[in-house]
């Protein structure tokens, strides 16, 4: 009788702890997968930095879709940033690094101002916020395994801070190329104003519209320090880093509107008296 009990207790702590192992290992196991799908954070090797040409992005943007706007920065020479995507030499990301942190838009209000200007949003259908969380969600949260990017205030601040470092603009215009609605540029000559300034060639990005190719972004990239160096891992051809057809001329088209001669008087005169006046 006594035994017979001791028995079947036995074999019902076995039974338990036998379930309970099967448990432990599966749930581990699934653990283990859902880890594997989320990249290492920190698995990357350069941050590269991209700035987009705002009346190209319209174009493309507009292109047989009368319903589209784009929304453009005030200042109608200003590039936009596309984003700062970690990159791993020879692959593109790792993206996605964290799926619980997402971007959140009260992290960013002391700048949103700024991000305006310099982080538009061109596509005017899509959501207001959009680009941002986009940009955060996927390359965010992958570049702030570096210190300096570890927030959202951190990453979005960076970008201000480059693009006012960085401006293709500026670059551009000291090698006298500007916006042309009829002129085309090629390849070389872009190449040449960007390498007089920083010793790097940028990555030039192309795309064609109606047979026309328009110059979409411009990308250079920085080491782990910060510091500007040549995006690796690109196509080359001729001694360019390019995806553009280098024997066709590439426009770089002017704002759809330029700015009203007497607005931007008004404009300077506020700024004028603002700066008086504080
Ligand atoms: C993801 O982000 C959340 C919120 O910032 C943080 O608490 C968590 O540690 C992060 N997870 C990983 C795997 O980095
Ligand atoms: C350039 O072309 C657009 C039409 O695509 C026009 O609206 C704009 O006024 C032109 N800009 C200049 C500076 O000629």
């Amino acid at each position: 009788m006594c035994s017979k009990g001791l028995i079947s207790v036995l074999i019902l702590y076995l039974c338990f702890d036998f379930a309970h192992q099967h448990k432990e290992n599966h749930m581990s196991r699934l653990y283990r997968q859902l880890a594997a799908r989320m990249p290492a954070a920190n698995d990357w090797d350069f941050l590269m930095f991209t700035q987009q040409w705002p009346s190209s992005m319209c174009k493309v943007w507009t292109h047989k879709k009368p319903h589209h706007h784009c929304v453009f920065p005030k200042k109608p020479d200003s590039w936009t940033i596309h984003g700062i995507w970690p990159t791993k030499k020879g692959t593109k990301g790792p993206f996605n690094c964290n799926n619980t942190w997402l971007f959140d838009v009260e992290q960013i209000r002391p700048i949103e101002n700024e991000l305006e200007e310099a982080w538009t949003n061109i596509e005017k259908e899509t959501a207001l916020y959009n680009l941002w969380a986009h940009e955060w969600n996927k390359h965010g949260t992958c570049a702030a395994s570096l210190e300096a990017l570890n927030s959202q205030l951190k990453y979005f601040s960076k970008g201000i801070e480059l693009l006012n470092k960085y401006h293709m603009n500026d670059m551009l215009t000291a090698a006298n190329i500007l916006p042309s609605n009829t002129t085309g540029l090629n390849a070389q000559d872009i190449n040449k104003a960007i390498v007089s300034k920083l010793g790097i060639r940028p990555f030039i990005a192309c795309e064609f519209e109606d047979g026309i190719q328009y110059l979409m972004e411009l990308r250079i990239c920085f080491d782990k320090q910060m510091n500007v160096m040549e995006c690796e891992g690109e196509h080359e051809i001729n001694g360019l880093i390019t995806n553009c057809v280098i024997s066709k001329e590439i426009m770089y088209p002017a704002r759809e509107q330029p700015p009203n001669r007497q607005l931007v008087q008004l404009y300077k005169f506020v700024n004028w008296v603002q700066w008086f006046t504080l």
